[in-house]
């Protein structure tokens, strides 16, 4: 008891600080405060982010494939290929446009989304941080704008004149944008990137490195020295012939203005080329990483293995989505793209610095009809995550562009269909959530790719702490009838088999499937029905090996993605965060939760209602808030502590 008083004095303290600094608007919609509605409203026109198209899948090979074998050593001395230790954040991090922070994150520093601070706690939970860059093509015409802007946004746009493919208007930002992202990384462990404006360097624009570094300190990673430098000429910011040696010597001339600039203390934690063409690989043997390496954190590219300019912006030439697909469906679309790196990759690791894939995703120019958020792509991105990793990448981020691109891994419902929508996660943000549990936290995981037979069934394998621990198993083929289903044995050589493995699933009916993704049985729901949280029941699937024969027996269906915990005592059993972010209405003490409650179950056993319980501490504000603002109802951040705290603030709860 003595524990408790003495906790309970704590938690108040705790409370009180926290409540003071920062709340958390609940943003769920007034039509869906019902416990009878199920889902969410379709909009009436189709934004890109919701696109309805659905694709044909590619037809199953001629010869069916059934069977696989591998074989792995368990000391990962006697394993031949592996790649770095994958530590610190999250391998998958995120890159948001500038002007869609206000549809991804939160409107200001008091005003964050739950959906995403709850989609990021499930990152978090599972690889300890996460990585978000601020920036894009929207960086490079950003400007600061003295005091706030009416409507209580932290971004404005301004027309930039520039008619130039995925150059959208310039945007203006305000000293909330830190405090936002500050007050972010004050809940979970989120770290950040920011990028500087290159558009005009005859004056370098700092006002972004300034506030970023005094505001948020260690959380504030590093800032990039301009966004795809080796585009500038196509896209008129600078004349024709402008090369590597003028992008270097602008950033020499940077670094100049940074050294007498005395509100920038950190002086070297730049990323840069950022490059997206190959046409400038000229650049890692110019003596560039040499010159500015202690200058840097990071060296970066970008890359999409495909552009769909032609759709958005009549520019280039057409690709057929439909025409596409099969590449995606393959290991080798992958390591193709990826191939042209390990050079880069060897550069930085001789110059003892990360080499992040700054911006990908499916598609520049905003993804592709049918194809971006399919099921099929999530097991692309599946791969080209884990063959990056093998790559020697370090980290890699998805970038989210809003509602004219369909390939956002998560994005807030359009701003007039708030008070009925959900928001929206993409099957590009379970690949992500997947990484960060195949590499966990241990900053030991080294992958090896297995280079599989078949194009159609790439596989990994996964060492911690020198010791074999995961297999990451892939069927790209789509096959109702079941004919490509395959058995995958695996065999470890002297130290033999386990009893047992567990096996967790990346499920959906197809590869075109845009709906009931499910991984480990827990789905985030379809468009409009997310609230960040997963929901269902965890499934783990146990998998009893034949240990006289060495071997375990993996059923891989087609299509389908399994991850095989070879230490059955490995906790597995992460599911939804313990940590979550209330989004329900809350008033006068009733739980309006919109789900049947028994599918937001946390993984520690309790439900999510003893927690908002807690709430009631600030029912005041609740209250006032709740009447003056309609759909938008206060929580207090002590829904937050509690989650934190787990269950002694549960049981703190039911004290009372
Ligand atoms: C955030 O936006 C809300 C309106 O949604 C406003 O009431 C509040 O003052 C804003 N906060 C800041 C710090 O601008
Ligand atoms: C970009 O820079 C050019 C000068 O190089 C300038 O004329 C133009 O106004 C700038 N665009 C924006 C949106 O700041
Ligand atoms: C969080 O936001 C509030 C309101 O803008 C502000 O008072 C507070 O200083 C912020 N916290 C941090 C750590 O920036
Ligand atoms: C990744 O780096 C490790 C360690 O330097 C190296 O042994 C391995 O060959 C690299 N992998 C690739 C695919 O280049
Ligand atoms: C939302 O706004 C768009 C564009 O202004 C409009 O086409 C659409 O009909 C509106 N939707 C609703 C439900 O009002
Ligand atoms: C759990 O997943 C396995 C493998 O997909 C499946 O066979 C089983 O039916 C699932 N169990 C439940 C309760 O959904």
């Amino acid at each position: 008891m003595l524990v408790l008083a003495l906790w309970s004095v704590f938690l108040t303290v705790v409370t009180q600080a926290v409540e003071a600094q920062v709340t958390v608007y609940g943003q769920i919609p007034l039509a869906q405060q019902s416990p009878t509605t199920t889902a969410g409203q379709a909009p009436a026109p189709t934004l890109p982010a919701y696109d309805a198209t659905v694709l044909t899948p590619p037809p199953p090979p001629e010869t069916p494939i059934n069977q696989l074998r591998f074989e792995m050593p368990r000391e990962a001395a006697q394993a031949q290929g592996l790649s770095i230790p994958h530590k610190g954040s999250s391998f998958f991090g995120f890159s948001i446009e500038m002007s869609v922070i206000t549809q991804t994150i939160g409107k200001n520093s008091t005003h964050l989304f739950p959906p995403f601070l709850n989609l990021m706690s499930n990152i978090v939970e599972r690889a300890g941080s996460v990585m978000i860059r601020l920036g894009g093509n929207t960086q490079e015409y950003a400007k600061f704008h003295e005091g706030l802007f009416d409507d209580g946004r932290i971004t404005q746009k301004e027309d930039s004149g520039s008619k130039q493919t995925t150059e959208t208007p310039a945007v203006l930002y305000t000293i909330d944008m830190f405090r936002m992202a500050a007050n972010i990384s004050s809940l979970l462990n989120v770290k950040w990137f920011l990028g500087l404006p290159f558009n005009d360097t005859s004056t370098f624009h700092l006002d972004m490195a300034e506030y970023g570094q005094t505001i948020l300190g260690d959380n504030l990673l590093a800032l990039q020295a301009g966004n795809e430098p080796d585009l500038y000429v196509a896209h008129q910011k600078r004349p024709e012939g402008w090369g590597v040696a003028d992008y270097s010597s602008e950033l020499n001339r940077m670094l100049g203005v940074v050294d007498s600039n005395d509100k920038m203390p950190v002086k070297n934690k730049f990323v840069a080329p950022s490059i997206s063409q190959p046409d400038w690989n000229d650049i890692w043997n110019s003596g560039f990483v040499n010159t500015f390496k202690d200058r840097l954190f990071a060296l970066t590219v970008e890359r999409y293995p495909n552009n769909n300019c032609f759709m958005q912006f009549g520019a280039g030439t057409f690709v057929d989505p439909q025409a596409l697909f099969p590449q995606f469906l393959s290991h080798k679309y992958s390591t193709d793209l990826l191939g042209n790196y390990l050079d880069v990759s060897r550069i930085a690791q001789e110059a003892s610095l990360p080499f992040i894939m700054f911006e990908t995703n499916t598609g520049s120019c905003g993804g592709f009809p049918g194809l971006s958020q399919s099921y099929g792509a999530a097991l692309w991105i599946l791969d080209y995550g884990l063959q990056m990793a093998y790559s020697n990448f370090t980290n890699a981020l998805l970038h989210l562009g809003g509602q004219n691109v369909y390939y956002n891994p998560w994005i807030s419902p359009p701003t007039n269909q708030t008070a009925f929508n959900q928001w929206t996660v993409g099957s590009s943000f379970y690949p992500p959530m997947i990484i960060a549990e195949v590499f966990g936290k241990s900053d030991t995981a080294r992958i090896v790719d297995l280079r599989a037979a078949s194009d159609f069934t790439p596989a990994y394998a996964i060492y911690e702490r020198d010791v074999l621990t995961k297999f990451a198993l892939f069927n790209f083929i789509n096959d109702p009838a079941g004919n490509n289903n395959i058995d995958v044995s695996i065999s470890i050589p002297n130290a033999g088999v386990p009893d047992s493995v567990k096996v967790k699933y990346f499920l959906a009916d197809s590869v075109q499937a845009k709906t009931g993704l499910t991984w480990a049985g827990q789905t985030f729901g379809n468009n409009f029905e997310a609230d960040g949280r997963l929901k269902g029941a965890l499934n783990v699937t146990t998998v009893n090996c034949d240990r006289t024969a060495n071997v375990c027996h993996i059923p891989l269906r087609a299509p389908s993605f399994a991850l095989v915990f070879m230490d059955s005592n490995e906790a597995t059993e992460v599911g939804q965060a313990t940590a979550t972010f209330a989004t329900t209405a809350f008033t006068k003490g009733h739980n309006t939760i919109k789900a049947d409650p028994s599918l937001v179950a946390m993984s520690n056993g309790h439900g999510g209602k003893e927690r908002l319980k807690l709430g009631s501490t600030s029912h005041g504000s609740v209250e006032k808030n709740a009447a003056s603002r309609g759909v938008e109802v206060v929580q207090s951040l002590c829904v937050l502590v509690s989650a934190m705290f787990g269950g002694w603030v549960v049981s703190r709860g039911f004290m009372r």
